[in-house]
């Protein structure tokens, strides 16, 4: 078990939207699979969690830490918030981060722009967050930092304590040497990395990667079989380590009272269809539109199924302000209209559209009663919805149908049904094949999807990860 109070998790966000509201602070946890799979852990093992509080500049409310505490979940944690001013939200935020990073992280060269006020913005917002760090620890502290927004962070904090302890995770995928070496900055974002003790990745793709752009970019001595760096004077691990979920916990979330009264409000709606359901924030890494198609498709191809299948899209409001991402919304919304518009009738409509935040409880519920899970991105780092689906079926019924190119697949692959996202007909068919398959062999699989994210649920991932400091952490 992993001891307390040692843990500083830095990350953009902190996992809670917190508003105050008539002297009463308010939170609500934040989407996002970083979310999902942290919160848990600080949840059990306390300890400070730094992180943007999501508002734009100063705000006195917000200077002390806040401690929350999670009924469901054990003893709680410490908040503290790093401000950020309206232009550092723009240039770092939606600018370097979401445009820069995001995109070409994910392949997305294309949709990438680089430009030098957004880089120097993450410099120095990257510099506040270790400064932040800097005030909290006295040395012997664990500081974990997290994905793509901090990848400096490390540089300053090991400058300046050169003794301390510095893990980092990256959530997203990390490219290839010829997409990444794209990046006008690569040589400073391998170089903000390596002031780690240990760099973990989703997949060992993700781990090679890295290593062979260190090797390329920087000229420096690595070993891909032991996956360590040599710098003149330590050494830096690499580990490819899949993150995961409370499997326990949506396991029994789905049997909650919440979600029963959900599930019994949704059958008293007298809906006798089957259920395809997808979830997701709304973002172009995640293939919403080209699902939307093959769903088009697979109504048109098999017409027996209409009346007779619904296709529930949850897509979750995502940096709305960044133009990439409004263009998707606008496209989504057609195309759900023209979908509806050319196979619905008066009492029944093929797309039953949300685009808003549910709660877990109610997620939990949709799972499981989902004959279907359609988790379709063209890139994703892992995918927690995967997990999350599998893990609300205890009555090992439904079927997953995963993209190959999300980091779950390499765990899942061999349960799920593996598509191409970008193969519109072969998705179509998969649906029809999912519909289609026999009760015992989707219990088979279903049966062992669960015991794989059982087994490798978020606090085994933890202990992987923080074990490593032996001279801190106990296993
Ligand atoms: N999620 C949620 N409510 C929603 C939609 C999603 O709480 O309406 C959560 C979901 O349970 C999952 C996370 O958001 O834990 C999404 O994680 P994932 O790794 O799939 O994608 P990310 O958003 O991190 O790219
Ligand atoms: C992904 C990233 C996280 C991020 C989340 C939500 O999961 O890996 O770091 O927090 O998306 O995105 P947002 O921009 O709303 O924080």
């Amino acid at each position: 078990m992993i001891k307390k109070e040692k843990i500083v998790i830095v990350s953009n966000r902190v996992p809670y939207n917190i508003t105050k509201s008539g002297g009463e602070i308010k939170y609500k946890k934040s989407v996002g699979g970083l979310v999902t799979a942290l919160d848990p852990i600080l949840s059990k093992n306390g300890g400070l969690w730094i992180g943007w509080n999501g508002h734009t500049g100063y705000d006195k409310d917000f200077q002390e830490k806040i401690r929350v505490e999670d009924k469901d979940q054990g003893s709680g944690y410490s908040l503290k918030f790093v401000n950020l001013s309206a232009k550092e939200i723009r240039d770092y935020y939606h600018g370097f981060t979401n445009r820069s990073l995001w995109p070409l992280f994910h392949g997305f060269i294309f949709q990438s722009y680089f430009n030098l006020d957004y880089w120097k913005s993450y410099r120095s917002v990257n510099n506040k967050f270790a400064d932040s760090v800097l005030e909290e620890i006295s040395g012997k502290e664990l500081v974990w930092i997290q994905d793509y927004h901090l990848t400096l962070v490390p540089r300053r904090l090991r400058k300046i304590n050169p003794d301390l302890k510095l893990l980092f995770f990256l959530h997203i995928p990390f490219p290839n040497y010829e997409i990444f070496r794209v990046l006008p900055w690569d040589k400073e974002i391998l170089k903000g990395l390596l002031c780690c003790d240990l760099v973990g990745f989703q997949t060992l793709q993700d781990a090679t990667n890295f290593i062979e752009c260190c090797k390329k970019i920087l000229a420096i001595k690595v070993n891909f079989k032991s996956k360590k760096i040599y710098l003149e004077d330590r050494v830096v691990d690499v580990k490819n380590l899949p993150i995961s979920i409370d499997f326990k916990r949506f396991n029994d979330l789905a049997d909650c009272k919440e979600s029963k009264r959900y599930i019994r409000s949704i059958k008293r709606l007298g809906i006798d269809t089957k259920i395809i359901m997808s979830v997701e924030r709304l973002d172009y890494t995640k293939g919403i539109k080209e699902r939307l198609l093959a769903i088009n498709r697979f109504f048109e191809k098999y017409p027996e199924y209409r009346k007779k299948v619904v296709f529930l899209q949850i897509s979750v409001p995502s940096r709305t302000k960044i133009k990439e991402y409004i263009t998707l919304k606008r496209e989504i919304d057609e195309l759900v209209g023209k979908i509806n518009g050319r196979f619905g009738d008066e009492l029944w409509s093929p797309v039953n559209y949300l685009y808003k935040a549910l709660p877990q409880s109610k997620l939990a519920a949709l799972y499981k009663i989902s004959d279907v899970c359609l988790v379709t991105p063209l890139r994703d780092g892992m995918n927690l919805i995967a997990k999350e689906y599998v893990s609300c079926k205890a009555e090992e019924t439904g079927v997953l149908i995963l993209s190959k190119f999300a980091g779950a697949a390499e765990e899942m692959k061999k349960y799920s049904i593996l598509v191409n996202p970008y193969d519109i007909e072969e998705v179509a068919d998969s649906i029809n094949e999912a519909l289609n398959m026999h009760g015992n062999t989707k219990k088979m699989r279903i049966s062992r999807l669960r015991n794989i994210v059982q087994k490798n649920d978020i606090y085994a991932w933890a202990n992987n990860f923080l074990n490593y400091s032996k001279n801190i952490y106990t296993s």
